[in-house]
């Protein structure tokens, strides 16, 4: 079994994970939550998203956030932008990086983001000149690429063709996404076979969604193929509101454990991330949903 000796974690349960909650948190929780992200050892935290506010009112007071966070030296602080928009509120409140995000779905780009996989791309060139103006890297995401909840079975050809064209157009890295968590390790590898055929490892990540428990085994499968870039969720936090029954991306503590058991190193601290859990989720009212969290803290994750 050859794997990578290091990994990178890209934090997105500040963006991801607190999108999809529907009770209102504060501004303080929020960047009390990126900051020990930060402290944790993360240098990828996605803080915030500039949609359209109606769509996904948790995402309203990312200005805010990005305004408030005490940034530390080396970290990468990024956002969603969907469109020009977008991207210009991103600029003016100091991200470091944005991604834009399209789907291997037809469907699910058009409850997503409304408008077509084709549409999508087009506004995207418009906010990767702007990104390259200003000198602002653009990660690319691809939703729905091990199945859709509204069009099931995704083929592998659909996810090559995107991911090709947002590379293309000079996202420095694409991130799949198994969006309702219905991959496994047989159809992630599948999968993963098809892309690096045709782009190199170090151009993909991995975001996969634990609805079906099936997270830590497909990016055991990404490692073992050569990805090192995973996404993942503190805490478990999280879901995609497009995406009805999702639940939130892998818990970081949970991934930050096996790549430990794997001797990969990551630079995170298990202990600052268990604790940065237990705090979002206290002040969320509940308990973590990191396995990890609950087997090392279950007095207060009970
Ligand atoms: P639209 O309604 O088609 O936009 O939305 P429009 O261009 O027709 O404009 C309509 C209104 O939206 C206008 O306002 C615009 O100003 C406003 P009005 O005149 O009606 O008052 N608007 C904006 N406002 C603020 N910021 C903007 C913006 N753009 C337009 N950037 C749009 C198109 C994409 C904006 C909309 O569909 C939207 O916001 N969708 C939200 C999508 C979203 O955030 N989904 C969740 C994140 S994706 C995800 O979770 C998946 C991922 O994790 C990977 C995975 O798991 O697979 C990344
Ligand atoms: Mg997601």
């Amino acid at each position: 079994m050859t794997l990578p000796t290091r990994a990178t974690l890209v934090e997105v349960g500040p963006r991801d994970g607190l999108q999809n909650e529907a009770q209102t948190i504060s501004l303080e929780n929020k960047v009390e939550l990126i900051e020990n992200l930060a402290l944790a050892g993360h240098r990828v935290i996605e803080a915030g998203s500039f949609v359209n506010p109606k769509w996904v009112p948790q995402m309203a007071d990312s200005e805010a956030v990005f305004a408030a966070i005490k940034r530390q030296d080396g970290v990468r602080y990024a956002a969603l932008t969907p469109n020009l928009q977008g991207f210009e509120r991103a600029l003016a409140a100091g991200v470091s990086e944005v991604a834009i995000f399209g789907a291997a779905s037809e469907s699910f780009s058009q409850k997503n983001i409304n408008c077509s996989i084709s549409d999508s791309l087009q506004r995207f060139e418009a906010v990767m000149t702007a990104a390259a103006e200003h000198k602002i890297p653009v990660r690319g995401y691809v939703s729905c690429v091990l199945g859709c909840p509204y069009e099931g079975t995704i083929e592998p050809a659909a996810v090559d063709t995107v991911t090709g064209a947002l590379l293309d157009m000079g996202c420095y890295e694409v991130s799949l996404g198994d969006t309702i968590g219905t991959g496994t390790a047989g159809s992630m590898t599948q999968l993963l076979n098809k892309l690096l055929a045709n782009y190199s490892a170090d151009k993909l990540a991995v975001h996969c969604h634990d609805t079906y428990g099936q997270a830590l085994s497909n990016i055991l499968v990404a490692l073992q193929l050569g990805i090192s870039t995973i996404d993942s969720s503190i805490a478990g936090l999280g879901g995609c509101p497009y995406a009805k029954g999702a639940s939130g991306n892998v818990a970081t503590e949970d991934v930050v454990y096996m790549l430990d058991g794997l001797g990969i190193h990551s630079g995170l601290d298990l202990e600052a991330l268990i604790a940065a859990g237990n705090q979002i989720s206290t002040a969320l009212g509940r308990a973590s949903s990191s396995r990890v969290a609950r087997a090392l803290s279950p007095d207060k994750t009970r």
